[in-house]
């Protein structure tokens, strides 16, 4: 459930009619709101009451620090995967106590800056980045607390592109070799093994794959409990899918009855790393209409392109279009354009969106996970504005780049001059 509806016509925001903020902020867009996103963590979390455990919000989905702030606020961790994300995380106060830092290539002044943060755990992905971190600890004087990702070998079911934890994706250690990897790891004087991890893939619309990387990563304990090898922290990772259109995912407390089921009496503490769930359907876009074209096709080409919201070019993926302010007119098939100079440039292909005219607002929906954290300069535009409703409230908690901040730190060399 979110907190978008329509009173006498126009889409509201909360209490905010949408209008008012584009008029004050200007056009493209993001809005998300604050009572969407405390109550879809506060879902989240609640299907794990009474098992100990942390939910990590996975940074990448939306990075804002006025978002990670809330979350922390309701006591959550972050899942992070680089030291930009760290220092989003930190800034926004987080306690590093409950920060996990995953990815499959950490350089060391990250890890240095993650070791002297005094993060929870770092999940590690090779046995070469068990070396670095085990060095950088040795330098700084300092334990690394450590956990594997596992690699299990389950078909997630979902694009290829976020597909992770099959043997042929790049992440984790195969789980047939991680036995090894753990025992090595247990001699080395700079790091603690803490912790197990994995995290099979995004946008997951079924429960089963993650019940069976549960199984596996139980047997795999009880192989590391065989060797002496005893565990604090399982993690998990994210992946819970949400509705972009006809999907049907398991709601969080299916999902959470399911791993708790699956898990049985583990005495660990679980880690969950869940991104898109969160934050998916608490944002939209909303952007401008600027020309309509109908040749062969029926084009409608607004003010956001695929810079602004990559996931149709990248992903195919489907997001609703709805109007602002709903007319007399109806819906139509069309392709939703941008200005950008790519024909793989759209919001929405053949899809049925609103009947819309030059100068109207177009609301793009789910739009709050990998939105404006994938968003880019490309064709030299200006990042959009974030804004962030609360009740009858709402505030810019990310202004619109400006042409200055697109060449901030260039040069032209002497040689040119
Ligand atoms: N943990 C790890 C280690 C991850 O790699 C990810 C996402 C998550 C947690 C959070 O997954 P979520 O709960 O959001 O599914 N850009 C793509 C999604 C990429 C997901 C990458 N990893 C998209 O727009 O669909």
């Amino acid at each position: 459930m979110d907190h978008f509806h329509y009173l006498d016509r126009v889409l509201q925001a909360e209490e905010v009619p949408v209008p008012e903020i584009a008029a004050a902020v200007g056009t493209p867009f993001y809005l998300y709101s604050t009572a969407t996103l405390r109550r879809h963590f506060t879902a989240f979390d609640q299907a794990f009451a009474g098992l100990d455990h942390l939910t990590c919000f996975a940074v990448k989905s939306c990075s804002n620090i006025a978002v990670l702030r809330l979350f922390a606020q309701l006591g959550g961790g972050a899942d992070i995967v680089s030291g930009g994300e760290l220092y989003r995380a930190l800034t926004a106060g987080v306690d590093p106590a409950r920060i996990v830092y995953s990815g499959v290539g950490k350089t060391k002044p990250e890890i240095r800056y993650a070791l002297e943060s005094g993060i929870l755990m770092f999940n590690l992905e090779s046995e070469q980045e068990l070396v670095a971190v085990q060095e950088c600890a040795a330098e700084l004087k300092l334990t690394a607390r450590v956990s594997f990702r596992v690699n299990p070998d389950v078909d997630p079911q979902t694009h290829a592109y976020i597909s992770t934890g099959l043997a042929k994706n790049k992440f984790g250690i195969a789980i047939a070799e991680a036995g090894r990897v753990y025992r090595a790891a247990r001699d080395l004087a700079n790091i603690e093994i803490v912790g197990v991890s994995c995290h099979i893939g995004s946008q997951l619309t079924q429960v089963s794959p993650f019940i069976d990387t549960v199984a596996k990563l139980k047997d795999f304990l009880a192989r590391l409990a065989g060797d002496g090898i005893e565990i604090k922290y399982l993690d998990i990772g994210g992946g819970l899918g949400i509705r972009y259109h006809q999907e049907e995912p398991p709601l969080p407390a299916e999902y959470g009855a399911a791993i708790r089921e699956a898990l049985g009496d583990l005495a660990c503490t679980l880690i969950l790393e869940p991104g898109r769930v969160i934050v998916g359907n608490a944002g939209i876009l909303v952007t401008k209409v600027l020309f309509t074209k109908s040749g062969q096709k029926k084009f409608i080409v607004v003010d956001a392109g695929m810079n602004d919201l990559a996931r149709p070019s990248l992903y195919d993926a489907h997001h609703g279009i709805i109007p602002v302010v709903k007319g007399e007119a109806g819906t139509e098939v069309a392709d939703v354009v941008g200005p950008i100079c790519e024909t793989g440039d759209f919001l929405a292909r053949g899809q049925e969106v609103p009947v819309a005219v030059p100068g109207e607002l177009l609301a793009v929906q789910s739009a709050g996970a990998y939105g404006f954290t994938m968003s880019s300069n490309y064709n030299s535009r200006p990042r959009v504005a974030e804004v962030l409703v609360n009740g009858r409230e709402f505030h810019l908690i990310r202004r619109r780049e400006t042409y200055e901040d697109l060449i901030r730190g260039e040069a032209i060399p002497d040689f040119l001059k």
